[in-house]
């Protein structure tokens, strides 16, 4: 038997620091001799909960299974390894004192072909990736409150390398698949940022990215407040992400977002049950092949992707505003790269309807209401992002060609929310303002000649939006 001990003391509350290592995915994040950590097991993370993770050690890739045996939130958790050739058991211990969280870390290892005089000289290699593991844990857990580097260093806020690839087509679109996102996640920090105690508005939970966005605010402890139109897919979704969580912070209202009528009612209740919404995040929406109008006389992509996010947010801005760092993540496309904003024909009245068109008329129009609203609310930090190529029903039922020849390709939900996620709760984020995001990372929102707005047409896309707003407010 070896055993390694270490301790560091990280700035963080003992609560957010249990829950963050406890959960042992999170473990890839912070020590660097992990390549992956999976979740074996359904529900919350428990007693009985098993990881398989894939170590990397002088180049070769060990798999090891990891089980929770103890369990005492938030002092103590105890995990057993087993590998090939040998067995671990990882006892973390925390205890608060007057800088934050001190964590002891023991792990024991029981070799199963190693003579003890072996073991004795092994033992200096387990203390250096012991260390070394402690430091990257450290890392993951010390809050940096940096912008991020290429919004500081450069006046689009993009970093030259993004310029690059985003307007050459190829690794622009590939940037959007399942690789793109495999590229990018190499380079990022670990996010170990609780939600705990925040208010988080998302609306579009019941399926897709918004599901996965949903389950990954959920882990992270935050209040819970989703919007959906259907109830009993609405009562099945509260019920999956609390079996699988544990939060039971979770509720949800109803409402059809493509009703004015039931967005300002949703607004309205949502105010007055929670005066404080720390984050609010714009996900819902939908590409339809065929022209509809809703029973409120407006086309429906119009209505869903654009109008409903506008006045849902202006409602909810008293709410935003008492927060202490509010947060506003709207949910567009990379489609809206191939389209202007059409402010005479928002609703695609006065041309042949087609789906893909105007849907990226309202993403794109909901990029430009992200930068103006960067501009007006000096005190709540708006972001656009896009989830790049995502496989969900929405996308297989709207685009059913496009979705068959590239499904190789396309992301999985989770990795499609993963930025909304990080928006939503990673401190440099809340840095900056009005910016486009794919994967972590400031993008253009121009690519394509024709395609930029001018002062104007910004003014004319606002007055509209407004004197829709106030039909339906003050009717
Ligand atoms: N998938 C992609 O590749 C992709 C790419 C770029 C952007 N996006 C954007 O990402 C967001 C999520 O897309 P997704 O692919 O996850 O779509 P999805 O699988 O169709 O899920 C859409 C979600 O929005 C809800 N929703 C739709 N219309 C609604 C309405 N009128 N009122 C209330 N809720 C409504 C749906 O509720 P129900 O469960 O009741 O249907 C569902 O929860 C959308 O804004 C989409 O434009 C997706």
């Amino acid at each position: 038997m070896v055993e390694i001990k270490e301790a560091v003391t990280v700035c963080r509350p003992i609560d957010d620091v249990f829950r963050y290592l406890s959960n042992f995915t999170n473990i890839e994040q912070w020590d660097p001799g992990v390549l992956t950590s999976v979740n074996l097991s359904d529900g919350p993370v428990q007693v009985g909960t098993s990881f398989e993770l894939t170590l990397r050690y002088l180049f070769i890739p060990i798999h090891m299974i990891y089980t929770i045996t103890e369990y005492e939130p938030p002092c103590r958790v105890v995990l057993k390894g087993e590998g090939d050739s040998f067995a671990v058991t990882d006892t973390i211990e925390l205890s608060p004192n007057d800088h934050g969280t001190m964590v002891s870390y023991t792990a024991s290892f029981a070799f199963s072909s190693l003579s003890p005089r072996l073991q004795k000289i092994i033992r200096p290699a387990l203390s250096l990736i012991g260390k070394t593991s402690m430091a990257g844990m450290k890392k993951a857990l010390s809050p940096i409150a940096r912008v991020p580097q290429s919004v500081s260093l450069f006046s689009t806020g993009v970093h030259p390398v993004d310029v690059a690839a985003d307007r050459l087509l190829i690794p622009g679109a590939l940037g959007f698949s399942k690789w793109g996102y495999r590229l990018s996640n190499v380079f990022w920090r670990a996010n170990a940022e609780s939600l705990t105690r925040q208010t988080v508005v998302l609306t579009g939970a019941t399926a897709g990215i918004g599901k996965a966005a949903a389950l990954g605010l959920a882990q992270r402890g935050a209040r819970l407040t989703f919007i959906a139109r259907n109830r009993d897919k609405a009562l099945a979704t509260q019920k999956e992400l609390i079996q699988k969580t544990g939060n039971k912070t979770i509720d949800f209202y109803i409402a059809d977002l493509s009703l004015m009528a039931d967005v300002t009612r949703v607004a309205k209740e949502i105010l007055n049950d929670k005066p404080i919404v720390d984050v609010l995040i714009n996900n819902a929406g939908a590409l339809f092949s065929e022209h509809a109008e809703t029973p409120e006389g407006l086309e429906r992509s119009f209505a869903i992707n654009l109008l409903g996010p506008f006045i849902l947010t202006r409602l909810l801005l008293k709410g935003l505003e008492s927060a202490k760092s509010p947060r506003i993540v709207n949910v567009s496309s990379g489609g809206m790269y191939t389209q202007k904003v059409h402010v005479d024909d928002m609703e695609m009245r006065c041309q042949p309807y087609d789906g893909a068109t105007a849907y990226a008329w309202a993403k794109r129009s909901l990029v430009i209401l992200t930068e103006l609203w960067a501009d007006q609310l000096k005190h709540i930090a708006v972001h656009a992002m896009h989830p790049g190529w995502v496989d969900t029903q929405g996308l297989a039922a709207s685009l059913p060609r496009f979705h068959k020849r590239i499904r190789p390709l396309l992301r999985t939900p989770e990795q499609g929310s993963d930025t909304i996620v990080w928006l939503a709760s990673a401190m440099e984020p809340g840095q900056c303002s009005g910016l486009f995001w794919l994967d972590r990372r400031p993008h253009l929102t121009h690519v394509f000649p024709g395609t930029r707005e001018t002062d104007d047409e910004r003014r004319q896309l606002w007055r509209a939006l407004e004197e829709h707003e106030r039909r339906y407010l003050f009717s």
